[in-house]
């Protein structure tokens, strides 16, 4: 059932093309439209929010966090991201125009349960990007994306948040078009390139040898740091998270514009430093970053970078380069996401530890 793969992780982290594609079937059309009738959220709703808040618990929050971006810059609505737990104690302010996203792969996060709750009792309409059929929170809210990245086994969320990424740039893209905001020559392209995105994963997971044998490289060290801008802060975040819950090891994103603002005082002599580099095409949030590691550098950090192929920028500064491919920023979680996966379940087994079962954790959360 394992596919010929040592752990269900491994198996997931390969089938991430597949996943992405399913999760796009049959919602863009011939025409280049998107269709997302099946979200029982009709257009007309869509055309009244004015605002949207997402609420969703530690990978999905990652995805929440990155659908800001995508839905602001598109769909031209204030967004909002939380964190479930943090949400449901507070008193937010939601009308009947606020749309709340509730990102959950399982469908049964309790945290993110009784923030739904909580979220329909003052007359919200909810929405939830869900993975599992059938499961609680589907049933509760007053619609469902639904991704289609097929039952993942392993406990850490490899496949569901790609999947929850795409579903994400969908909806963004899908109120813009509805909306009649920003729909036109970017929105379109943007809908033809999220097709491509199955091969950019497929090109990504083809490269990976040197990035497992520099996981094994770093299996005794003691802390790991991640630092990215724009969309590349929340995959900062998720790429910790994953050391954090596979290696146990201290892991820690940082957004990169705050490094001065102290975490610069933890660089020291051979710290290694995971850089999410954007794409040149950002050129002032791009030079910034690069800057931001020539300082590490200087301060002894073994700098590791995951850049754009072709950016011959970042080289003189890259103890280590991993190459992913030329995407538009807001997509680039999509191919930037896959070799932190792959890095932290490879240094996790190299220290011997089964990465499908993480100590203290489940797959599904079912307590507050
Ligand atoms: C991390 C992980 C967890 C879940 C979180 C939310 O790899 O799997 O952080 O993302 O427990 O779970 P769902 O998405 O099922 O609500």
């Amino acid at each position: 059932e394992k596919g010929g793969y040592d752990y269900f992780m491994l198996k997931e982290i390969a089938e991430q093309p597949k996943a992405v594609a399913d999760t796009l079937l049959g919602r863009i059309g011939a025409d280049g439209r998107l269709h997302l009738d099946e979200m029982r959220i009709t257009d007309q709703q869509l055309r009244e929010i004015d605002k949207i808040i997402i609420i969703a618990c530690g990978t999905s929050y990652h995805a929440g966090l990155i659908a800001k971006y995508a839905i602001e810059h598109w769909a031209g609505l204030p967004c909002e991201v939380e964190v479930a737990s943090e949400f449901r104690y507070r008193d937010p302010i939601l009308t009947r125009s606020t749309l709340v996203i509730a990102i959950s792969q399982s469908g049964e996060s309790m945290d993110t349960l009784m923030a739904v709750r909580h979220a329909r009792e003052q007359k919200a309409r909810v929405l939830c990007i869900c993975n599992v059929n059938g499961s609680t929170m589907p049933r509760e809210c007053d619609g469902v994306l639904y991704t289609h990245a097929g039952p993942e086994v392993g406990v850490a969320a490899t496949k569901t948040f790609l999947t929850q990424l795409v579903a994400v740039y969908l909806i963004a893209l899908y109120i813009a078009q509805v909306r009649g905001t920003k729909w036109g020559d970017e929105v379109f392209a943007m809908v033809q390139l999220l097709a491509t995105m199955p091969e950019k994963v497929e090109k990504v997971l083809e490269t990976m040898g040197p990035v497992r044998e520099l996981a094994r490289s770093l299996a005794n060290e003691r802390s790991v740091l991640f630092l990215g801008r724009h969309v590349g802060f929340p995959v900062a975040l998720e790429g910790a998270l994953k050391l954090k819950e596979l290696a146990y090891m201290h892991a820690e994103g940082f957004a990169a514009g705050e490094l001065k603002h102290g975490p610069i005082a933890l660089i020291e002599d051979g710290l290694p430093v995971i850089v999410v580099v954007p794409p040149r095409a950002r050129e002032v949030l791009h030079d910034k970053i690069v800057s931001n590691i020539q300082e590490i550098r200087a301060r002894g950090a073994r700098t590791i970078v995951i850049a754009e192929e072709g950016d011959d920028t970042v080289v003189p500064y890259s103890d280590t380069l991993i190459e992913v491919p030329a995407v538009p920023t807001l997509l680039q979680p999509l191919v930037a996401t896959v070799p932190l996966q792959v890095f932290s379940c490879e240094l996790a087994t190299a220290k011997g530890h089964d990465v499908d079962q993480p100590r203290n954790l489940a797959k599904s959360v079912t307590v507050e």
